[in-house]
């Protein structure tokens, strides 16, 4: 099979993005799956730590195994957010093609000499290596910043050298969650273009990319919810930073969570005298596979790529 590294030098030639989708069980693992396959996509299928420990490392292993072997587009299984070096280790002892160390809340140099020691154990096994410099606004769970903390395009440069790390997670306005914005989304695109300069054709990394889609906050709010001035970024900054730029990686839970959540409300709410779990999850599948193939097709340009 075709590595991660083929699929991020044909989107950096070609203008696409590879989706990070993340997931937290077996529904929403599946959903990503039938939409890429259905949409011809490459993608990568992202844990967090908290993730991992919320279905522990054989479940997500062993399903990940089933369902590559099934999708007949390329998934890969990454690490996203991993704190610690024995975390990002365990993640390539169980098989991971790829992880991301994120020592970004630290200096510099200790960032510098994580990633790096991250670097040197992975690299040795073949696994793929993302790090993140610059710090991201939001809170969701474990990961949590006050403000941002824009990327440095002169010590990305740096960073990228004394880490050898492969790809690189910058901050240039996105946040983790649902609440990103007060105001009009924005992006530092001129940052962008910066890191841009000292990094050329060097596949960089977006997170906080949720959009926040009106339609599934309105659908849990008209069954139930409660979610107010949720807002993410917009797809169209979004999307210039995949076509104009080389970002190749898009990362994308929160639009995943809240599709999940509205299916889930909208089923139980409209058929009370149902509790059957594989009912009321199959709407919340549906709306998580709508929301990737509407990523795929318009945000990423990820379509037919394989
Ligand atoms: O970037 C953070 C991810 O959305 C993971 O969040 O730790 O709640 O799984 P989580
Ligand atoms: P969102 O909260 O915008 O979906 O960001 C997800 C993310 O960056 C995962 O690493
Ligand atoms: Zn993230």
């Amino acid at each position: 099979m075709k590595n991660l590294l083929y699929y991020y030098k044909k989107a950096l030639k070609s203008g696409f993005a590879l989706g990070a989708f993340n997931f937290s069980n077996l529904e929403t693992l599946k959903a990503i799956a039938s939409a890429c396959e259905k949409s011809k996509s490459p993608a990568i299928i992202a844990v967090s730590e908290s993730a991992l420990n919320y279905m522990g490392d054989e479940f997500i292993v062993e399903n990940v195994k089933i369902i590559k072997n099934h999708c007949k587009a390329p998934l890969f299984l990454h690490l996203d957010h991993g704190k610690s070096f024995d975390v990002c280790k365990k993640a390539v002892d169980l098989g991971f093609d790829s992880i991301m160390i994120d020592a970004s809340s630290s200096p510099f140099e200790e960032n510098v000499s994580l990633t790096k020691k991250v670097c040197d154990y992975a690299h040795n096994k073949g696994i793929f290596v993302e790090g993140e410099l610059g710090q991201l606004a939001g809170i969701e769970d474990n990961v949590s910043v006050e403000e941002n903390h824009f990327t440095n395009p002169q010590k990305a440069k740096e960073f990228v050298k004394l880490t050898n790390v492969d790809s690189l997670a910058v901050a240039i306005g996105t946040s983790h969650g649902a609440y990103k914005y007060q105001g009009e989304s924005k992006l530092r695109f001129d940052i962008l273009v910066q890191i841009e300069k000292n990094l050329p054709r060097f596949p960089l990394v977006l997170h906080g990319a949720s959009s926040v889609n009106k339609e599934y906050v309105d659908i849990i709010n008209n069954n139930g919810g409660n979610i107010k001035n949720a807002k993410g970024v917009s797809e169209e900054l979004t999307k210039m930073a995949v076509q104009m730029h080389n970002v190749v990686k898009i990362n994308i839970d929160t639009d995943l969570r809240m599709a999940f959540t509205a299916g889930i409300r909208k089923s139980m709410n409209e058929n009370p005298e149902n509790f059957d779990q594989r009912k009321y999850c199959l709407l919340g599948q549906k709306y998580v596979e709508d929301v990737v193939s509407h990523k795929i097709k318009y945000l990423l340009n990820s379509e037919n790529k394989i």
